[in-house]
């Protein structure tokens, strides 16, 4: 595996996280909290310290599940969880409230059964809240030592700015992968600049660039896979499959699986004097990936072991723009 700094201030961390929103059960299908905390246990074994989590999987019961499996180990891991949605019946609601980051925090550390939580990050801006409020709160949780970094997520350029003015980010943590590359023009060119970490989430898309899908599946109802990842309808799903031939093709050179090939390329690092299709810019600091059972952790931790080369980038490259560029 892999380690990197996690922006200018932050603290060190794998390549590769491990994501647990579909460990929450109630937005991927069930879960089961034996396989999970056998997944956060064999991420941590092969070698991954960041682990994400949000009390708006499963109402709570992710941070329950990551709770347990750390028990014992929490010097192997920087744990890393959300404030500012709850749920409410059978919607999440969004409150960054000073009154209700002061809450959420006591509830988290209870569910996770630590003293302190590593990173502690705002899961969605709430329009209702000026961001000075919040970040003014927590930093006064953080004078009380209730966590030690603070990142945001899901923040435009100029909302990060204003939290940025508040108190020092750590990190930003985004949707990115070879099916989203907006945050490239303006969101990760900035990051770097002002010395913020990121952390890109749905580095698989939801599953489709492992390349297991050979049809397109149906979720049932509530399976946020199909509403948040929407990479699951026409034209991005054939479009997808065409881009998967190349990453397949460098899976099979590498006798690795496609799922690392994706996961490494979200994680890159700019290609020096590469060619006219070389990337010029880097991927993210730490590429998130979901795992719902210890195989697939430990497959995906793998990805933190080797790196594609500029060649490979290359090729990926000209088939992102013959496949994806054209749906955007
Ligand atoms: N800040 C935010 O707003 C936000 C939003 C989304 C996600 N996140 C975070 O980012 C993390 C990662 O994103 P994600 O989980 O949404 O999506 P993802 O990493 O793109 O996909 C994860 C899913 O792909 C499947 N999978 C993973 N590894 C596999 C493998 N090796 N072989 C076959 N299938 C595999 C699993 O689902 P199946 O087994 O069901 O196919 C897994 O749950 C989340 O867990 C969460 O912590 C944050």
């Amino acid at each position: 595996m892999q380690y990197r700094s996690l922006g200018g201030n932050g603290p060190t961390v794998s390549v590769v996280g491990l994501g647990t929103w579909a460990l929450g059960g109630d937005a991927w299908g069930p879960a089961h909290d034996g396989e999970s905390e056998d997944a956060i246990r064999a991420a941590i074994d092969a070698g991954v310290t960041l682990i994400d989590t949000a009390p708006a999987y499963g109402d709570g019961r992710a941070e329950e599940v990551v709770g347990r499996a750390i028990a014992g180990r929490r010097d192997e891991v920087v744990l890393a969880t959300k404030v500012g949605i709850r749920r409410h019946g059978p919607h999440h609601v969004v409150d960054l409230s000073p009154q209700a980051v002061r809450r959420e925090i006591d509830e988290s550390l209870r569910r996770l059964n630590v003293d302190t939580i590593d990173l502690y990050q705002i899961h969605w801006p709430d329009k209702k809240t000026p961001i000075e409020e919040t970040v003014g709160a927590l930093a006064r949780l953080h004078e009380a030592g209730k966590f030690r970094f603070l990142g945001v997520s899901n923040f435009k350029p100029a909302l990060l700015e204003r939290a940025r003015a508040v108190f020092p980010l750590t990190c930003l943590q985004l949707h990115y992968s070879l099916l989203n590359r907006s945050a490239e023009s303006h969101t990760l060119p900035g990051c770097a600049k002002h010395g913020v970490g990121t952390m890109g989430y749905g580095s698989l898309a939801g599953g489709i660039l492992t390349g297991k899908y050979r049809e397109l599946p149906h979720f049932g109802p509530g399976d946020a896979r199909g509403e948040f990842y929407r990479f699951f309808c026409e034209p991005v799903w054939s479009a997808a499959g065409r881009l998967l031939e190349t990453l397949r093709a460098i899976a099979h050179e590498r006798t690795r699986p496609v799922s690392q090939v994706a996961i490494n390329w979200a994680r890159r690092v700019p290609v020096a004097g590469g060619g006219a299709v070389a990337p010029a810019r880097g991927g993210v600091t730490c590429a998130l990936v979901g795992a719902r059972t210890a195989a697939q952790a430990r497959e995906n931790a793998a990805a933190g072991e080797w790196e594609l080369s500029g060649e490979e980038l290359s090729r990926i490259e000209r088939a992102w723009r013959a496949q994806i560029a054209p749906l955007r």
